[in-house]
């Protein structure tokens, strides 16, 4: 039965980096409209910069194992859009961080890692075109991202609930 679950390692990497990518999404909508109460984007930025590490490393960990074999019920169509949705999350994993990143080096303000050393900036400057496009491309991949997020856990939801197969058990 084991054999049917993915591997602990890839069980722990895929809902750690689930909880900061929640709250990262939730951290970047609300900035603006709490910008006068609390300043969250110090925190986004290194919640960020934390899964840019660990998606490295998972990525590196799936590259070295196989996924369980998919239950007899999922249809070829479905396993289509799953892998899909899947190598897409894994692309703005690292996407999103990459692009905040190398818009932030351009600002003003130092980059620290959870105000425990200074995490180094690239060497872009502020009026370098790729600054602005970085930007853009954080907005739209940030609201590509909360959908085909809203999408994947519909679609977790409704094997464990309406299908009643193994799917969602076998990543806990
Ligand atoms: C999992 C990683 C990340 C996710 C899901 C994410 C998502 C978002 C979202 C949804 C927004 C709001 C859209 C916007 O105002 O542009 C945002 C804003 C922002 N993000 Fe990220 N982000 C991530 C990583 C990072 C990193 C690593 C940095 C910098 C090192 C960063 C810097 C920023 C900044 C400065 C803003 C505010 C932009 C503005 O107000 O114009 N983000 N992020
Ligand atoms: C931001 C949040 C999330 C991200 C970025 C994410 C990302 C991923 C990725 C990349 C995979 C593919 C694993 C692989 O084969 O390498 C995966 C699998 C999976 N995720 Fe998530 N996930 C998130 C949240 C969730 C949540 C909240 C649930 C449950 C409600 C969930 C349930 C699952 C399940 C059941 C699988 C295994 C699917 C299968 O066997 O093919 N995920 N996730």
């Amino acid at each position: 039965m084991s054999d049917e679950k993915y591997n602990r390692g890839a069980r722990a990497l895929h809902w750690i980096i689930a909880v900061l990518v929640i709250i990262n999404l939730a951290l970047g909508l609300l900035h603006d409209p709490l910008e006068k109460v609390v300043q969250l984007i110090p925190l986004h930025k290194s919640i960020g910069l934390t899964v840019l590490i660990l998606t490295l490393g998972r990525i590196g960990w799936r590259l070295s194992w196989t996924r369980p074999p998919w239950p007899g019920s999922v249809t070829p169509f479905e396993r289509g859009v799953a892998v899909t949705t899947h190598f897409l999350l894994y692309v703005l994993m690292l996407a999103l961080p990459l692009t905040g990143w190398v818009f932030s080096s351009a600002g003003k303000y130092p980059l620290t890692f959870f105000g425990l050393f200074p995490w180094p900036k690239l060497p872009i400057s502020k009026d370098n075109p790729l600054a602005g496009l970085a930007h853009e491309v954080h907005e739209v991949f940030g609201f590509v991202m909360l959908g085909l997020v809203v999408l994947h856990v519909l679609a977790a939801l409704r094997h464990h609930f309406l299908l009643k197969d193994r799917v969602l058990r076998r990543m806990w």
